[in-house]
């Protein structure tokens, strides 16, 4: 039995003998192991079944740490730092001897950032070393926003959740690197690259496999329901397509007619991109447990956090 609850000293004793623990963020739950130690590493990669040219993102509780793990902090990434941590921003930055390859895959930089998260701050501060935590959820599977979300997917296998409550962004940090001094986000996420511009000005967005070779993560099957799923701009048309199927619909507004299928999830009702964001996940996982023949979400409007949005629902069509 996986041990779900908000013991801080319980949570950091398990982080000590290199085991690990799931732990709540703003954007979703990372499962999290000291990442100076091999053994704890190898189990997170383990445990996910998660190939290991994919990199782990390092969390830290204070901007000082930054130079413990990366030898140089460009001027544009101290500014986004400065405005967004803790929060939902990596900055992927020239990484540091002394951190592991085996947190890099091998590449000279480590993803690093700080979450927006009460209860895991106060742990990072308690630990000795900082944490590699990818998103705890099994590979290619849709990422965690509750701590019973991770334990359907862990009970007995991992030894605590550490109980944070809903993440209130609901999907994963936007990755920000440099090339040539340049800013480059590799992963649209929960801050849009609006935001990000009105800090640093102009920045490219290299989402995908084939522009991100330095973002390995970047596949294209991720965040995906059992239940095979439809990302449709005219749902009614498609709904007619489809008929005698069992569907679960994922909405964002209210200007439709009623449907006539068996379960409908608003992400929105009133176009608040945010409050979509931080419902997606859940929404999937509910969908995803009610034997439906197809999940048909309709695609957000694409700008802001609707870019994000859409980003993964893509994904979760693949
Ligand atoms: O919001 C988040 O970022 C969550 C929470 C737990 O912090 N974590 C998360 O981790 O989403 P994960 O492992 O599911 O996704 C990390 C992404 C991967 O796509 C990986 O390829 C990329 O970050 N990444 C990590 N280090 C990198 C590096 N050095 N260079 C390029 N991409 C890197
Ligand atoms: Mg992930």
């Amino acid at each position: 039995m996986t041990l779900v609850s908000k013991d801080l000293l319980k949570a950091s004793e398990i982080l000590n003998r290199e085991e690990l623990v799931a732990i709540p963020t703003e954007t979703v739950y990372g499962l999290a192991g000291n990442i100076y130690s091999d053994t704890a590493i190898k189990k997170i990669f383990e445990m996910k079944k998660r190939p290991f040219f994919n990199p782990l993102i390092v969390h830290i509780h204070s901007v000082e740490q930054v130079k413990d793990l990366a030898v140089d902090f460009p001027e544009k990434a101290q500014q986004l730092a400065k405005v967004f941590w803790p929060g939902s921003l990596t900055l992927i930055l020239p990484k540091n001897d002394t951190v592991p390859d085996l947190i890099t895959a091998g590449n000279n930089t480590v993803g690093i950032r700080m979450p927006d998260h009460a209860l895991t701050l106060e742990l990072l501060k308690n630990l000795p070393f900082p944490l590699a935590a990818p998103s705890a959820n099994p590979f290619t599977y849709i990422s965690p926003t509750k701590a019973q979300h991770v334990k359907n997917y862990f009970d007995g296998k991992l030894e605590m959740v550490l109980d944070g409550g809903n993440c209130a962004n609901g999907i994963e940090s936007t990755i920000v690197g440099f090339e040539n001094d340049e800013p480059v986000v590799y992963r649209l996420g929960s801050i849009s690259t609006e935001e990000i511009e009105k800090v640093i000005g102009n920045v490219s967005v290299r989402n995908n496999k084939e522009q991100a070779p330095n973002a390995p993560g970047m596949l294209e099957k991720h965040y995906s329901p059992r239940t095979k799923t439809y990302l449709v701009q005219d749902i009614t048309d498609f709904i007619k397509q489809h008929p005698e199927k069992k569907i679960g619909l994922l909405l964002h507004s209210t200007n439709h007619k009623n449907f006539n299928v068996s379960n409908v999830i608003y992400l929105t009702k009133t176009g608040n991109l945010k409050e979509a964001a931080s419902n997606l996940y859940s929404a999937m996982h509910k969908m995803d447990q009610l034997d439906l023949d197809m999940i048909i979400a309709q695609r957000l409007p694409n700008y802001d956090l609707g870019q994000s949005i859409n980003d993964r629902l893509e994904r979760a069509t693949k």
